[in-house]
Order: C-alpha cells, then structure tokens, then sequence
C-alpha cells in the first residue's frame, strides 16, 4: 500500500526532491506565498513579476515560479533565461519537474517535448506551450506577459 500512496503522492504533488519540492521549500512550504509584492519590483516595469534571484536559476535548471497563481517554468538556456507556462497543454502535467535538454523541455507525464525558446512543441505542433517575457537585470529574473504565438521571448524593446 505504501507503493501505491507514494507512487499517487508523487503523481498529484511531485517528488520530493523534485523542483516543485525545492519551490515549495524555497518559499516557506507555499510557493504562492512568493508573490510579486513580496519582491523588490523596483528595477523591473511594464507589468513584469519579479520571480528569482538570479543566482537561484543555474545553467540548465528548471525552476517553478507562481505569477498570479499559475504556475511558471522558468528555466536558463546558453545563459539566457526563458519562461514557458508550468502547466503542460496536453494533460497539464508540470513542466517544471521535466527535464532540460538544451532547449527542449520535456513533460514528466507523457513525454512531450517544447522548444522553451519558441513554446513549439514537438509532438504535436498545434498544442505549444504559452511563452512568456523572461528578463535577467541586476541580479533579478522577472516574467511579464505571454508573448503572441509565433514571437520569441527576447527581451523587450
Ligand atoms: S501532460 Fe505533458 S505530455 Fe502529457
């Protein structure tokens, strides 16, 4: 029985010692308490969430983030951050806790790999992943907007 509880536990709430689990224990064991407000928004405009120290994104790591109660995966490619919504469009499965291979980011469900760059996903090329605006500045990482299909997520102008 303990099986089967575990296997549901991971399932529904992640592993352990998964990404979601490091978030949750990053933030005080609730990942929505990490709200905007709490962060020092000051360098940032435009309607951006501060989300991250920089120093807590390493080179190839995925990291889950809360902006207005959804969640974020926000991850660092070749040095430059990128933020693809957390929540798998295919079953909703969390992204986060998939893995990172260059730029693609594959579900931990069922496999589906998505371009972080573009949202393009590579089983299924009509169900991208929403990406959004990820910028790095003075030592913060902050998400803004969905950027429109189609668009990659460079800084903004
Ligand atoms: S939920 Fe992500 S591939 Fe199925």
């Amino acid at each position: 029985m303990a099986g089967i509880a575990g296997l549901l536990r991971v399932f529904f709430v992640g592993r352990e010692d998964g990404f979601r689990a490091r978030s949750r224990s990053r933030w005080g064991g609730t990942p929505s308490a990490r709200t905007p407000e709490s962060a020092d928004k000051s360098q940032f405009e435009g309607g951006f969430h501060d989300v991250l120290a920089s120093d807590e994104l390493a080179e190839g790591e995925v990291v889950e983030v809360f902006v207005d109660g959804d969640p974020v995966a926000v991850c660092r490619v070749a040095g430059v951050v990128h933020a693809v919504s957390g929540a798998c469009p295919h079953a909703q499965g969390p992204l986060a806790d998939g893995s990172l291979d260059g730029a693609v980011l594959t579900c931990p469900f069922h496999g589906w790999g998505f371009n972080v760059r573009t949202g393009e996903c590579l089983v299924d090329p009509t169900n991208p992943v929403p990406v959004f605006k990820a910028v790095e500045r003075e030592g913060r990482i902050a998400v803004g907007s969905v950027v429109p299909a189609g668009r990659t997520d460079g800084p903004p102008g």
